[in-house]
């Protein structure tokens, strides 16, 4: 089959896509938070609906705009991010693209904290969150094909092929998000694709182009199972 042509390669096929930060909860008013802009994901949900996949894309907060044509869910934090995903299986694809937090708040307080000028400052105890990319890559209804990313600022491909047998995924798209490569935030990316036949190294690109890239491989690959 031909991907050209206007071709809709991913017709029939579901996909989830995870995207952007999560904001994890300090106090009413207060979060924590990461660099995510969500452009990367939304581009990789779009780029899908492109090839006629249906798809579902978990975004947590951006300032983005909703992707036109796929359904969107919007989550604020880690653990409404995993239920929006559950809740969409099963699915032929899953990208996991967002920044999830690693640990939210152990008990976030429900009144604002206040402060106490020269006395107690408060301390944060953390909990680790549900990796979402796990839990999916050995779920009962584990899509045919699961991909995560791997965001690295040192050791990129060895920490990246270790996220690929951890998390049962099929393909990791790792990246450098160092600050100094303005990755994070940014509007291009360079990664590699990690797989279990070995590594391609793309080139610099826009996040479009890797979403339009990513998409074709998803799509080829689909079709060879
Ligand atoms: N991921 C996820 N749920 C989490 C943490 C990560 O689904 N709680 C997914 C991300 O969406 C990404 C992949 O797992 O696809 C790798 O995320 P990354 O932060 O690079 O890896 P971690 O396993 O969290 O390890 P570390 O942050 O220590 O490098
Ligand atoms: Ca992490």
């Amino acid at each position: 089959r031909r991907l050209d042509n206007g071709a809709k390669p991913l017709a029939g096929k579901k996909a989830i896509v995870t995207s952007g930060p999560t904001h994890e909860p300090i106090d009413p008013v207060r979060y924590i938070a990461n660099r995510s802009s969500g452009r990367q994901g939304h581009a990789i949900a779009a780029a899908l609906a492109a090839l006629g996949a249906d798809v579902t894309l978990v975004s947590g907060p951006v300032s983005i705009p909703d992707p036109a044509g796929l359904n969107v869910i919007h989550v604020e934090r880690a653990e409404e991010m995993r239920d929006a995903v559950l809740a969409a299986l099963p699915a032929d694809i899953a990208v996991m693209v967002a920044a999830v937090a690693d640990w939210r708040v152990a008990s976030a307080s429900d009144q604002k904290i206040k402060k106490h000028p020269g006395e107690s400052i408060p301390t944060l105890a953390l909990t680790e969150n549900p990796d979402i990319l796990k839990t999916v890559g050995h779920h009962t209804q584990r899509p045919k094909l699961v991909i995560g990313f791997a965001a690295e600022t040192q050791d990129v491909e060895s920490n990246a092929r270790a996220k690929l047998e951890r998390k049962g995924a099929d393909f990791i798209v790792a990246n450098d998000v160092s600050p100094s490569t303005g990755i994070m935030g940014g509007t291009r990316n360079r990664v590699k694709i990690i797989s279990h036949d070995g590594v391609e190294q793309w080139p610099d690109l826009d996040k479009d182009e890797v979403a339009t890239r990513l998409a074709a491989l998803i799509a080829g690959t689909i079709m060879q199972r």
